[in-house]
């Protein structure tokens, strides 16, 4: 199969790609090498056997029709991530993020290429799933900010104000986008399952937990919490921890996220039982192994040799409390499920290279 990689430049393109071409398959790459992630002056790998990479920015429809020449999926990585600086960041994710995806899918339509595996984020979620003890699974809204300020950092119930005790969210959950990054990504699900019904087209969406693991971009307003960690120890300095440590999430290793993606191009490439023609699925990627964020700073600064943490009480408004996935549809569907551990996964990222300069990875 000959798959064209939006992104695929970036921290998990470039991983897709590798585990592609191990897989037999072409790769076409398109990317733009947004300064936001590469910084000024980076420049793509050269052309080689099995993967040909093409310079250029997913809205412009000229490019993209090229690149889709002789393709028969599409895996869409590119986009701007992170939370960004502020909300005068909007314009911009709106453009690349959405705007980009309308462009693609168009050429897609032109082009006859009828498979599509989107990036999706956990982030359309919101707040993860919570059970209140009286009320049964509850949603609470954005946490107040005085409550931040005093250090109430979980959500009460929103009917009766108890504590609540998280659990796992499954695709069906309410999609609740708290931060414009966030509402970029579902805008992109709700694209893809439009193009995918008025095309015939087969659209799944992996929906990635918090992806690590070599080649990870250093620390900037778009990256990730392991990511700032990580950099954070690269330069001798403790990781500061936000809020008390204590937020859930699941890490998942990039390779198992790369793995992910292959499997699911090869289903819509072949119209697998579940991945009908006119049909959109979303899946849950994460570990299955739900970990603090507390705990991923120390496991991180144990493997790296210190600084341990420093845990700040600091917060961020567009950041949930805890979210944490059931990926029982992937394994049920596409047969995949995340396989490098913890701690084997944090010890190799603590003791590999980062992309401070473009594509540079140890
Ligand atoms: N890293 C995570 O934990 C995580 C979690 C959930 C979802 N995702 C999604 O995974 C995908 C890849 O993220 P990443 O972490 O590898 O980020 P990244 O910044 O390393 O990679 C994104 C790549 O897309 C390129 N790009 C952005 N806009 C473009 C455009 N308009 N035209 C062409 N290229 C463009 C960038 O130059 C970059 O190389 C994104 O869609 C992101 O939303 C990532
Ligand atoms: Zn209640």
């Amino acid at each position: 199969m000959r798959v064209l990689v939006t992104g695929g430049a970036g921290f998990i393109g470039s991983h897709v790609v590798e585990a592609l071409t191990a897989a037999g398959h072409e790769a076409v790459v398109l990317d733009a090498l947004l300064p936001s992630a590469h910084g000024g002056g980076a420049e793509l790998p050269a052309s080689g056997p099995g993967v040909r990479y093409v310079r250029g920015d997913i809205r412009d429809a000229d490019v993209v029709a090229d690149a889709l020449r002789g393709v028969d999926a599409v895996c869409h990585q590119a986009a701007m991530v992170g939370l960004g600086k502020d909300f005068s960041d909007a314009p911009v994710y709106v453009s690349c993020n959405d705007l980009g995806t309308a462009v693609l899918l168009t050429a897609m339509e032109r082009a006859g290429v009828r498979a599509l595996v989107l990036a999706g984020s956990m982030v359309v979620y919101g707040e993860g799933r919570y059970e209140c003890a009286r009320h049964g699974v509850v949603r609470p809204g954005p946490r107040a900010v005085p409550d931040l300020r005093s250090g109430q950092f979980e959500p009460p119930c929103p009917e009766c104000g108890a504590a609540l005790r998280p659990g796992l969210v499954g695709e069906d959950a309410p999609m609740d986008p708290r931060n414009t990054y966030a509402t970029t990504k579902l805008a992109q699900e709700h694209l893809a399952a439009a193009w995918a019904r008025a095309v015939d087209g087969r659209a799944v969406s992996l929906r990635y937990h918090n992806v690590y693991g070599p080649g990870m971009p250093c620390d900037t307003p778009y990256a990730g919490v392991a990511s700032f960690f990580r950099s954070a120890l690269a330069r001798g300095m403790a990781p500061t921890v936000y809020e008390d440590g204590a937020q859930r999430r699941d890490f998942v290793h990039v390779r198992d996220i790369a793995a992910a993606n292959l499997t699911a191009l090869e289903a819509v490439h072949t119209g697998a039982a579940a991945h009908r023609p006119g049909c959109f699925t979303a899946y849950n990627t994460g570990s299955g192994h739900p970990h603090t964020v507390g705990e991923m700073a120390a496991a991180l600064a144990e493997c790296y040799g210190g600084p341990d943490p420093v845990v700040t009480g600091e917060y961020r408004l567009g950041d949930v409390r805890h979210i944490t996935a059931s990926s029982q549809r992937a394994a049920r569907e596409l047969g995949w499920r995340a396989h490098i551990p913890f701690a084997e996964g944090m010890k190799e990222f603590a003791a590999s290279g980062m992309r401070t300069a473009p594509l540079q990875r140890a």
